[in-house]
Order: C-alpha cells, then structure tokens, then sequence
C-alpha cells in the first residue's frame, strides 16, 4: 500500500469511497452530505486540490482504498494563535477499516501539514457517528464545542467540533 497525492487519475476511486459514505450517512438518518465538490458549479475533483487544499490516497494495486482532503484556509482569523488546517473528509474502504489505514492517512497528512508549519488541525463530526468520534480521540483531537443547526433541506444536524495541537 502506499500513499500518494490525488492526481486526476484517482477521481473514479475516491468518488467510489465518497458514495459509500454518504450511503452510509444516508442510511443512518442524518441526511445527504451534500458536499459542493460533488455537485455545483466546480467540478469536484477540482476542488479535491484548489489551492487551499490537498488531498492524499491511499491505493494497492492502483485501486483507491482511502483518502483525506485538508483545507488551509488563506483567509485565517486566528493568525495571531496560529496556522490552521482544517480535515475535509478522510474516507477508507468499509471492509478494510480498522487495519490502521485511517492512521496511516492522518498520520501522512498531520507531518505534511508541518512542514507548512500549520499549529491547530480542525475537524468536525457529525454527533452519530461513533467510529469517527473515536478515530479522532485516538489521532489526539480534543472536543471543543458542539452545535446543532437546522439545515437547507430540513435536517437537523449536530455536529461535534475538535481541535489538536500539531
Ligand atoms: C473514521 C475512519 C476513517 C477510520 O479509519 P480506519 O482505517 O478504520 O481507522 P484505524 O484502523 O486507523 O483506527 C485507529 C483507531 O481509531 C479507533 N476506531 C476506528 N474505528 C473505530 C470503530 N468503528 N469503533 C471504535 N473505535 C474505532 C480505534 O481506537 C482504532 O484503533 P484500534 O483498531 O487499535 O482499536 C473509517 O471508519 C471511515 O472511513 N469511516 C467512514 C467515513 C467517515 O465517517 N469519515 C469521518 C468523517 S469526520
């Protein structure tokens, strides 16, 4: 297995990966992911590596079986704390999971994300959704709020927001 960053070649694999997670969102009741690289006025793979972004994956015999999309936003607030990046979406193959490929990703992603000399990485995760929630505790991010908000299209979502310090 080895890890690489996404070039176009991969879009067919990691839009693969991004169905069976929003099939699996959907299927748990918290509603569409409604990702705008998905749908909308960018073509989605374009947005996988706009110049906020990166995104890595994970492949074996040249079939994608993860990836994970940062964002360091050029516009930071808190320029003043530190650099911040923030996990899009960090996707591995259902039946492959717990095989420590989800680490692999993250790990790769956080020691790219210092040599850009981000400080806090930033995330946020729906309330259900119990093996990110402890994917995340594991990776060392800390919660620090939690909200919920009446989507667009009716749903409600709560949504766990954590920060680590890289
Ligand atoms: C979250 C996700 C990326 C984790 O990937 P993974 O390859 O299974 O993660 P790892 O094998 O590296 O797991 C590392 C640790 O995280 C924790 N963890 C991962 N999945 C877990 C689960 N289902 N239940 C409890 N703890 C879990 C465990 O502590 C695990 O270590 P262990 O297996 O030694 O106990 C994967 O479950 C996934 O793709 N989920 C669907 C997409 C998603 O929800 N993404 C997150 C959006 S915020």
């Amino acid at each position: 297995m080895k890890i690489e960053a996404f070039s176009k070649a991969d879009e067919e694999g990691v839009l693969r990966l991004y169905k069976e997670f929003n099939e699996d969102r959907i299927a748990s009741g918290v509603g569409d992911a409604q990702y705008k690289y998905i749908e909308g006025e960018m073509p989605w793979s374009r947005t996988l590596t706009d110049e906020d972004c990166f995104t890595l994956v994970l492949k074996e015999k040249n079939i994608v079986l993860g990836f994970i999309t940062v964002r360091i936003p050029q516009f930071n607030p808190f320029h003043k704390v530190g650099k911040l990046a923030e996990v899009d979406l960090i996707v591995v193959e259902r039946k492959l999971r717990r095989k420590g490929i989800g680490s692999f990703l993250f790990n790769t992603a956080q020691a790219n994300l210092k040599t850009l000399s981000v400080t806090h990485i930033l995330l946020n995760v729906k309330v259900g959704n119990l093996p990110a929630l402890n994917f995340w505790h594991r990776m060392g991010f800390k919660k620090v709020s939690d909200t919920e908000y009446n989507r667009s299209d009716g749903m409600k979502e709560k949504t766990v927001y954590m920060v680590k310090k890289v």
